[in-house]
């Protein structure tokens, strides 16, 4: 009887993948050779028996409707009723479909419903934006690179070069979609993360593929933000005023057999975006993009950039000399008042031809290449450097003692005033380190040829809203004019001077903390977030890291005041205590109040 009842199991499990089996379950795992996946259908085992064509990390296979419930199951791939592990919850029965979604493996959910950032301005009139699946809110797809190994693995011990690889091919899988890319260039990116043990890539599609409308990925390694947000939350701002900029989500992501981790996912500002971004993906009379870089400097002394920076060998991107050695220190003090890279000494001669902080540096165009490098070239031609020698001039030639309402039209001729006004707030109420301000970095400069001036945004702000590496009173100060270089930086000296965009910059310091760096508007989504992204952070935290970090300066530099990132907890960084920066939550509530006492305003 016993016998029986064994056989009479096995052949109801194997009739099962027969007659019965309606429904194709698709589940996202990395196992090793020994193993497959298998799914339990109302308590019977079914292994999943092939694998996508675009990834053998998705696991597909025919079963029966669950009636009950059903888990999927790791399974010993010779004795596949051995079950090595399963899902420690259930899920529900899928009713309205043949085949489930993309699921992930220890994952109850495959999509949130999170609340949304509030829109608090018109998009600038410029803006006229794609719509693309490229950022789905409340999802976290699953981007799989595969190829040559040796390669990948060359990146990471040179990871303070700029070395592309090509060749590779990419599998993105979302819930409800599946998509491969032949011959993608995969690179480290970043400047002052490259030290880390955990690094940030950017992922070139070959042309005339698109993921989305986008051919140019950034994976953001978030290894200097233990609340991992803060770029989620800042791009969600910046969208929210209207700004062009990158959006932002999340993506797991695995290099052949092996899973990396958890990164952002954002937009490189390279073509195609300035189409998508100005014009719904259609060609237009695109101006040239340029991008302020801090690394750019030729000569002077001052730092390269933020955070451990590497320490200069080999540093080829954007044309860096090499001569980036300055200390740095976190969480508190450059030297003097908090001046980051190249902003010391406001208007001094030791700033002609170091910083990319729209100094006037005369009008040899060839002395800005290296602070602005191009990014696009125009739709026709290459890019010159023209209209940032008429604008740098232009503000040069300003007073930067006193200054009325008249000057204001001239400022318009050169600059889209707003963009500026909008993307320096925006700098001071996420408290950012690494902008126009503290550093001369990470801002774009557009030339938008229909109204023959220079736009401004900005991009990558992982050191903001409470990781400073700046002094962080004067990063929190509510005055404004306590920021780093505030009152030096040859633009913020000038502009504010005409009395009328004085006043606007402070209204919209004061809309955009009333409206969106409030505890009140964003713990909602901060919470949300946390929840979402709980389990992928602990799996995050748990992968051995594969970058070489053999630089001198990674074991002190990683993280803030010299303490790992990665020793801290979620929790930790997104709601404190922290013993080094300042938690996501803490920051917001400091900023917030700060700004508001100042301005004397209520929320
Ligand atoms: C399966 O493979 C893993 C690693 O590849 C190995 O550690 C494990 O011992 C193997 N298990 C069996 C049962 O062969
Ligand atoms: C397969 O695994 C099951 C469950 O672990 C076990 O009872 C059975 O003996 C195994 N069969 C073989 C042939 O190893
Ligand atoms: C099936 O139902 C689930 C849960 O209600 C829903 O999320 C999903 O979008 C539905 N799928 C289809 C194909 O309608
Ligand atoms: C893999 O990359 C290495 C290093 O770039 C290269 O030497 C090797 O030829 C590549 N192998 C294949 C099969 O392309
Ligand atoms: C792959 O991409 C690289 C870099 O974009 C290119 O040089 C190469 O020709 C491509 N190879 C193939 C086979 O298309
Ligand atoms: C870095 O530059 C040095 C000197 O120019 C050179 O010897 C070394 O091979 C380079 N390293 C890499 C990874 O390119
Ligand atoms: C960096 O700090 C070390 C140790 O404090 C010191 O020896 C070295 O001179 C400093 N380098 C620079 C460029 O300040
Ligand atoms: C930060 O700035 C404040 C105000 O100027 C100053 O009192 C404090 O000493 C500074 N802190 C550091 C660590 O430099
Ligand atoms: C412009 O500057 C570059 C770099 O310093 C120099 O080589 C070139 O001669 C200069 N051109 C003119 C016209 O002065
Ligand atoms: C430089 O670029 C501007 C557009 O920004 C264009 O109008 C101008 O003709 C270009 N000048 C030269 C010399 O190419
Ligand atoms: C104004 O500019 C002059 C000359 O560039 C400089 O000497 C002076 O310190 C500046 N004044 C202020 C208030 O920044
Ligand atoms: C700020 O908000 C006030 C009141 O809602 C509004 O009148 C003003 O136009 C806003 N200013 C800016 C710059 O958004």
């Amino acid at each position: 009887m016993k016998i029986t009842a064994a056989i009479t199991f096995l052949a109801a499990s194997i009739a099962g993948v027969t007659a019965s089996s309606k429904m194709t379950y698709k589940v996202i795992s990395l196992v090793s050779d020994n193993q497959t996946l298998g799914v339990i259908v109302d308590e019977e085992i079914y292994p999943l028996t092939s694998t996508d064509d675009a990834s053998t990390l998705l696991h597909k296979g025919k079963a029966p409707i669950a009636s009950t419930s059903y888990k999927y199951a790791i399974l010993d791939k010779d004795n596949t009723t051995s079950v090595i592990d399963q899902e420690s919850f259930s899920r529900d029965p899928i009713t309205n479909s043949s085949k489930t979604l993309n699921e992930y493996y220890g994952r109850s959910w495959n999509s949130k419903t999170l609340d949304q950032v509030p829109t608090i301005m018109d998009p600038l009139p410029i803006i006229s934006r794609i719509d693309s699946d490229l950022h789905i809110d409340g999802e976290i797809p699953t981007i799989h690179i595969t190829g040559n190994q040796t390669a990948i693995d060359y990146i990471h011990t040179n990871a303070e070069s700029d070395i592309d690889i090509s060749g590779l091919t990419l599998a993105y899988i979302s819930p409800s979609d599946v998509k491969s890319f032949e011959n993608i260039t995969l690179a480290v990116s970043g400047h002052s993360t490259r030290s880390y043990d955990k690094l940030s890539y950017k992922v070139k599609l070959q042309k005339d593929d698109d993921l989305y409308s986008y051919r140019r990925i950034k994976l953001r390694s978030m290894s200097t933000d233990a609340s991992y947000m803060r770029e989620e939350i800042a791009y969600d701002i910046a969208k929210s005023i209207g700004m062009p900029t990158s959006e932002y989500s999340y993506v797991r992501v695995y290099f052949n057999n092996q899973a990396i981790g958890l990164f952002g996912l954002g937009e490189v500002l390279k073509n195609p975006w300035p189409k998508n971004e100005f014009n719904n993906g259609k060609k237009f009379n695109q101006g040239a993009l340029f991008v302020a870089n801090v690394s750019g400097n030729q000569g002077g002394n001052s730092s390269s950039s933020a955070m451990g920076a590497p320490t200069g060998q080999n540093q080829t991107e954007s044309g860096a000399s090499g001569q980036q050695k300055q200390n740095q220190t976190m969480a508190g003090s450059p030297p003097s008042g908090g001046m980051g890279g190249g902003g010391a000494d406001g208007g001094s001669g030791v700033l002609q031809g170091s910083s990319s902080d729209l100094s006037y540096l005369g009008d040899n165009t060839t002395l800005y290449t290296s602070q602005y490098p191009v990014k696009e070239d125009p739709r026709t031609g290459s890019a010159n450097y023209t209209r940032i020698v008429e604008l740098t001039k232009f503000i040069s030639e300003q007073s930067n003692v006193t200054s009325d309402n008249s000057a204001a039209g001239l400022w318009e001729q050169y600059m889209d005033v707003t963009s500026f006004l909008r993307g320096l707030a925006l700098e001071i109420v996420i408290s950012d380190s690494d902008g126009y301000f503290t550093m001369g970095n990470n801002y774009i400069l557009y030339d938008d040829l229909d109204n023959e001036r220079i736009l401004f945004s900005g991009q990558d702000f992982d050191l903001t809203m409470g990781t400073s590496i700046n002094n962080a009173t004067l990063m929190n100060s509510g005055n404004y004019s306590d920021f780093p270089n505030f009152s030096t930086r040859p633009l913020t000296s000038r502009l504010f001077l005409v009395p009328e965009f004085k006043q606007e910059f402070e209204n919209l310091i004061v809309n955009m903390t009333k409206a969106l760096v409030n505890p009140d508007i964003l713990t909602s989504r901060i919470n949300q977030l946390y929840e979402m992204l709980q389990e992928d952070v602990a799996w995050d935290k748990s992968l051995p890291r594969v970058a070489a970090s053999n630089s001198s300066l990674s074991s002190t530099s990683r993280g803030m005041g010299g303490s790992s990132v990665d020793d801290q907890t979620f929790y930790a960084g997104v709601y404190g205590p922290t013993n080094a920066s300042t938690s996501l939550t803490e920051w917001l509530a400091l900023r917030s109040s700060n700004i508001l006492t100042f301005f004397n305003a209520s929320t």
